[in-house]
Formats: C-alpha cells, structure tokens, sequence
C-alpha cells in the first residue's frame, strides 16, 4: 500500500488517473497501517457498469470517446515510464463529466517502473488477461524448475507423470521455489505492450460488448492448476485467435456460425470498424514488438 500511494503520487498529473486527497499512517497494536483517502465514483467499475442500462445506450461516438479517454490515460503512464501490470475492467472506474461518462485507472499495486521491473518479479493477479510472451515466460519458468529443482529432489522418479496425472503427488511441488524460477522468466515478458494487449482486451468487450478470451473464444479456466490453465489459454491465443482474427474480415466468407454475431457489430458500421481495424486489432498481436504504443494508437484516432 505504501509503495501504491508512493506510484500513484507520481502519476497524479495525467488526467484520468485516480486522485489521492490525503494518506496517513495509523499504528495499530504495534502495526503501521497505511491508508489513502480517494475520490467515490458512484457508477463503480467497468465490469459492473457493463451490466448497467446506461452502458447499453452509449452510441458508438461514445463509446469512441471513452476508449479514446482510456488510451490517453497509457500515453501518460507509459510517458513516465511505468508499467501498470493489471489492466482490467474492475481497475477502470466509471466517472460523470457534464453528462458525460469517463474512465478513471485505479489499482497500482502492481505498477512497476520499466527500469525497477526487475526487483518487482510478482506475478501479476489475472490470469485471461495476460499476453502470450507472459503465459510463455510462466511456462518456460516452471519447465526450469521441474527440471532443475524437481530432478535435483526426484532423481530416480518420472517428473511428467507426477506434476500432470498424480494429484496427490502434486504437492511434492515447492511452491516457493517453483516462484523463484517463474518470477526470472516473467520480469524479462514485462513491458508496457503487456499494458496494450490487457488494454485491448478491455477495449473489445467494452465496445463490442462480448468478453474475448471467455465469451467469444470459450477459455475455460474450470482447472485450478495453474500450469494447465498456462496451457490452455496458450492453445487459445495461438491457434483460435488468429482464425478469429481472420475470420472478422468482411471479406472472409467461412465465419464459423457462433463468430456471426460478433462479426455483426464490428462491422456493423464505419465507426466501429475502424475502432477495430485501427485501434483494437493491433492491439492485440501476439507478438509484443508488433504492439503499437499508446502514444502510436492515438495518432491514428483521428476518424
Ligand atoms: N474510488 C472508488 N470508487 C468506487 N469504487 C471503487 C473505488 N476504488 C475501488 N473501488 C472498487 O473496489 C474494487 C477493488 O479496488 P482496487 O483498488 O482495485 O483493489 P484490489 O487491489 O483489491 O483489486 C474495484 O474493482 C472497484 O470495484
Ligand atoms: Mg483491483
């Protein structure tokens, strides 16, 4: 909390970033209890206003000039050379301007400095919004523990079977350790295109109206290991993404009949073709060098 309020006190010029209004210490037996005082903004987060009757009657210009707001809030937090880590709808609160909806980055718990990502080497908490070159670094990292750590442990013992078929041998995993190895690989996968891709992520569902990873590409997170979620969703972003990528171009004529829906309201009219074509679909490239910047994404909003 400490080091939250520390961040969010060197971002709070960038307009659309949550205000700090006052922070204290209180000890509490013995313990030092931060707290932070912080605008309420009544219409809660982007997850619930989605369900709202509001959030159903935004035209498409407005919905454009809310995403457009969003973006701009990354070009300043990318600016100042900070990675948020957490992108998602329950972190954008919903904010009223002169009748006018707007959105408001809270959560930086886990907003990094590019140049102190190192010495931040967490896992940041959602899994269906990471990128691929971060569920590949989380796979590469537990690939080096089990063949580090666990063979050190398991000489005479065939490792495969045990991590994926045994459940009751899966607790001879050491947790901490198996961390250790994760938390090197996953620093050298954190970028600010990580940002964009959660962004775009965002994006999609918030203007189309569908969850992508879940909804629209059917990413079932029903495991509750870890590694066989990694793989999943790792099986979902490079094999049914780009078909679905593909499979929005109006000119494609094979659209499976469960995408017909979705492919109805990206191009359903210029507006919101653009936004796709422009803004969300570069946004949404596996590989994180392709990745436009916010500040390259924002150039091309004039439309
Ligand atoms: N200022 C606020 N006004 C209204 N709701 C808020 C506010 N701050 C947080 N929330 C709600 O609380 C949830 C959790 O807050 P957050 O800062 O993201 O903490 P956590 O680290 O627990 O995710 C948010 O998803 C949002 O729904
Ligand atoms: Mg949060």
């Amino acid at each position: 909390m400490e080091k939250e309020i520390e961040t969010l006190k060197n971002l709070q010029e960038i307009p659309g970033v949550i205000k700090v209004k006052d922070s204290f210490k209180i000890n509490v037996s013995e313990i030092e209890v931060n707290f932070a005082i912080m605008e309420l903004f009544e219409h809660g987060d982007l997850a619930k206003f989605l369900k709202s009757k509001d959030a159903s009657k935004m035209t498409i210009e407005q919905k454009k000039e809310f995403t457009k707001q969003l973006l701009n809030i990354f070009v300043g937090v990318h600016k100042n050379k900070h990675i948020h880590r957490d992108v998602k709808k329950q972190n954008i609160l919903i904010g009223k301007e002169n009748d006018k909806f707007r959105p408001v980055l809270i959560d930086f718990e886990t907003c990094v400095l590019e140049s102190e990502k190192e010495s931040h080497k967490d896992t940041v908490s959602t899994l269906e919004y990471w990128p691929l070159e971060y569920i590949n670094a989380y796979l590469n990292g537990f690939n080096e523990y089990t063949n580090t750590e666990l063979k050190k442990s398991n000489e005479n013992e065939n490792i495969n079977l045990y991590i994926y078929n045994d459940n009751k041998k899966t607790d001879k995993i050491d947790e901490k350790k198996k961390m250790e190895h994760i938390n090197n690989h996953i620093a050298n996968a954190t970028s600010q295109a990580m940002d964009i891709w959660s962004l775009g992520l965002v994006f999609f569902e918030f203007v189309y109206g569908q969850d992508l990873i879940k909804k629209v590409l059917k990413f079932d997170i029903n495991s509750t290991n870890d590694i066989e979620q990694c793989n999943s969703l790792k099986n979902v972003l490079e094999t049914k993404l780009n078909t679905f990528l593909l499979a929005m171009d109006p000119t494609n004529k094979n659209t499976p009949e469960d995408w017909t829906d979705i492919k109805g309201k990206i191009n359903a009219n210029d507006e919101s073709e653009k936004l796709w074509n422009l803004i969300i679909k570069p946004m949404l490239n596996n590989d994180p060098e392709s990745r436009p910047t916010a500040e390259a994404l924002m150039s091309q909003f004039n439309f």
